[in-house]
C-alpha cells in the first residue's frame, strides 16, 4: 500500500466506547483495540466504528471533542438499541462468536439476529461511503463486518479493501452448520485480502470454500493464494498479530513499574505468582484454569503457602446471560477454592474483577513468576506476548494452551498445554514453578526475539504490502459489482419461498426459534 494511499479503518470498537446510562466514555478493552492503536499513522484518514451506544447529541459532542486529540479522525456509527442487539450481541457475539471458537452447541441461529446483521453491515458500509476518496484503502477489522465489502461494491467502490479477522476460522464441520454459510463465505470473497492470524486458519477458510461453494479454485501467489469460487476472487494469506515490543520492553523497565512490580512482590512475601489475565470470556477456559490450581494444590500440599495465583477478570460483554452465568461460575470456583485451602496469612487465589491501568499490567507481567494463558481456542492471545516483550529479565514461564494463535510461534519457549486436561496443566505448572533458571532465560530469551522480530509494526507492513500486491493482481481481474449465487439451497430464497408463511407458534417443550 503506498504511502500516498489513505487508509480508512473500519471495526466495530472505536478505542473508546460509551458507557452505558450516562453520556460518558471509558476506554475500551480487547486485542483489536491494543493492535490498532499504537498504528496509528500521517495516512490514517479516519477511524469508522460504533460509538457503543444510540445518537445522543451530548455523547456525540464529547466524542467529537475527543477526537480532536487524537492522531486521525472518527466517524462513529450510532446504533439503536434494537440494531445492537441484534448485530452486536444477536449475530456477532451470539452466532459467530461461538461457532469460530468451535462452539457450535452455544450458538442461537436466529433469522433475526442474521438480518439485523446485514442492515448493521450496511450502516457501517454508508459511514464508509461518506468519508472515502476514490483512491483510498479501506480495511476492515474482525467478525462484526464481514457483509462490509459486498455493502460496498453494491454502491459501485471500487476501492481496495481488505479485512483482517482477529478470532479464529473453524474448520469446515463447524461452520457448514451456519445457516447463513454461503452468504457469509461470498460476502468475504468481495475483499481484496482476507487476512488471518495463522496458516491454520486461512486452511480452515479455504476448506470451507471448497466445502461450500461451487467452481473453487486456489493457486499460490507469492505469500498469499488466490481463490476464486464462480466469477469471484479474493487474496488470502495468514499474518499473526503482534505487540508493541519496543514500548513494552521500555515500559517495563522504567521506574514507575519497577517499583509497582517489587510493590506486587512485597506484597506476596516468600510466595511465586501465577498470573491469569483475561476479558470475561468462556473461550478463556478461566474455570478449567481454576480447577488446574487447585488439583496442583492437592498433588502438591507443600507448595499451600508458597503459591499464588493472581486472576484478573477485565469484565466484558456484561449484557450477554452467559458472560454473567460465566462470572458467578468463576467467583463461586474461587471461593470454593479459597475457603477450602486459605490459611492465617495466605490466600490461594487473588481475584480482580475490574479493567486495570497499563502500568499495573506491565507490574504484574514483571512480578509473575508464571503466567498461564490457557485459552480453549484464541485467535492469537496478545497477553502471552505482551508477557514476554515486558519481561526485560528474561526470567518468567509462559505456559501457553496449544489452542491459542500464539503458539504457533511460542512453541519456541514455552510450554504448550491442553487447557482441557486439567491435571497435566497442575503438572506443567508445577514444572514452571521449579524450572532451573538457565531454561527459564534460554525458553524466554528465543520467545522475545520471535516476538521482538515480528512485532505489532512488522505485521501492519506486511499486511499493508499484501493488501497493495492483492490490488496489482486483481487489476487483471476486474472488481466485480456483486457475487452471483451458487447453485444449492441459498438461505435467501428459502427465506422468499416462506415469506408470508405462519410457522405454527411452538408448542409445550418446543423451543421458539
Ligand atoms: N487489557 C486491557 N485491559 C485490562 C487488561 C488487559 O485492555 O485491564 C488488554 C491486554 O493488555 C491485551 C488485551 O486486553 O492487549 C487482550 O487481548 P487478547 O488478545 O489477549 O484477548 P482478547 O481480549 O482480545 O480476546
Ligand atoms: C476480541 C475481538 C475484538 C473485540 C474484543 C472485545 O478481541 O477480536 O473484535 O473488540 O474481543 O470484545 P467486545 O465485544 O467488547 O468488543
Amino acid at each position: 500500500m503506498k504511502a500516498e494511499h489513505r487508509l480508512i479503518v473500519v471495526s466495530n470498537r472505536l478505542p473508546i466506547t460509551a458507557v452505558e446510562t450516562t453520556p460518558q466514555f471509558q476506554p475500551s478493552s480487547g486485542g483489536l483495540i491494543s493492535a490498532l492503536v499504537p498504528l496509528r499513522d500521517d495516512s490514517w484518514a479516519c477511524w469508522v466504528g460504533s460509538a457503543g451506544a444510540p445518537y445522543e447529541p451530548k455523547l456525540a459532542e464529547l466524542l467529537d471533542e475527543w477526537s480532536s486529540t487524537q492522531p486521525c479522525s472518527f466517524a462513529p456509527v450510532f446504533l439503536t438499541a434494537a440494531e445492537r442487539a441484534s448485530f452486536y450481541l444477536g449475530f456477532s457475539n451470539g452466532v459467530i462468536w461461538p461457532l469460530f471458537h468451535g462452539l457450535p452447541s452455544r450458538c442461537q441461529f436466529e433469522t433475526t439476529y442474521w438480518e439485523g446483521y446485514c442492515n448493521a453491515n450496511k450502516k457501517f458500509a454508508d459511514a464508509v461511503e461518506q468519508v472515502c476518496r476514490p483512491d483510498d484503502f479501506i480495511w476492515v477489522h474482525d467478525y462484526h463486518l464481514m457483509m462490509v465489502a459486498q455493502g460496498l461494491r453494491s454502491r459501485g467502490l471500487s476501492n481496495p479493501i481488505a479485512y483482517f479477522q482477529h478470532i479464529p476460522f473453524p474448520s469446515p464441520d463447524i461452520f457448514e452448520t451456519l445457516p447463513w454459510r454461503n452468504e457469509v463465505l461470498r460476502a468475504l470473497l468481495c475483499f481484496n485480502l482476507v487476512g488471518f492470524q495463522t496458516v491454520r486458519d486461512r486452511c480452515n477458510f479455504v476448506a470451507c470454500l471448497r466445502r461450500c461453494l461451487s467452481q473453487v479454485r486456489v493457486r499460490p501467489m507469492g505469500e498469499t493464494l488466490l481463490v476464486r469460487a464462480g466469477e469471484h476472487c479474493a487474496h488470502t494469506g495468514a499474518y499473526p498479530i503482534g505487540v508493541d515490543y519496543e514500548e513494552f520492553a521500555r515500559d517495563a523497565a522504567g521506574p514507575t513499574i519497577s517499583s509497582g512490580s517489587r510493590a506486587i512482590q512485597n506484597q506476596f512475601p516468600d510466595t511465586q505468582i501465577v498470573l491469569g489475565i483475561d476479558r470475561l470470556d468462556y473461550t478463556k477456559g478461566i474455570p478449567e484454569r481454576l480447577i488446574a490450581f487447585e488439583k496442583l494444590l492437592i498433588a502438591r500440599p507443600e507448595l499451600r503457602g508458597r503459591v499464588n495465583m493472581v486472576q484478573i477478570v477485565v469484565p466484558s460483554r456484561e449484557e450477554i446471560p452467559e458472560y454473567n452465568q460465566l462470572r458467578l461460575r468463576i467467583e463461586t470456583l474461587i471461593s470454593k477454592i479459597n475457603g477450602q485451602y486459605s490459611k492465617p496469612g495466605w490466600v490461594p487465589i487473588h481475584y480482580f474483577y475490574r479493567a486495570i491501568s497499563r502500568n499495573e499490567l506491565i507490574a504484574f507481567y514483571r512480578a509473575a513468576h508464571v503466567a498461564l494463558v490457557t485459552p480453549l481456542k484464541d485467535g492469537m492471545n496478545l497477553v502471552a506476548k505482551e508477557f514476554c516483550a515486558s519481561r526485560i529479565d528474561n526470567r518468567g514461564v509462559l505456559v501457553l494452551s496449544e489452542f491459542a494463535g500464539a503458539a504457533e510461534e511460542l512453541r519456541c519457549g514455552a510450554l504448550l498445554v491442553n487447557p482441557h486436561d486439567t491435571e497435566t496443566v497442575a503438572r506443567v505448572v508445577d514444572l514452571a514453578l521449579s524450572m532451573d533458571e538457565s531454561e527459564e532465560c534460554t525458553r524466554m530469551k528465543s520467545m522475545r526475539s520471535q516476538i521482538r522480530a515480528h512485532d505489532v509494526f512488522h505485521w501492519y507492513r506486511s499486511f499493508r504490502a499484501a493488501t497493495e500486491e492483492s490490488v496489482l493482481t486483481m487489476e487483471e481481474t476486474p472488481i466485480r459489482s456483486l457475487p452471483s449465487p451458487v447453485p444449492g439451497v441459498s438461505h435467501v430464497r428459502l427465506r422468499r419461498a416462506f415469506a408470508g408463511f405462519q410457522f405454527p407458534a411452538p408448542g409445550p417443550g418446543v423451543e421458539g426459534r
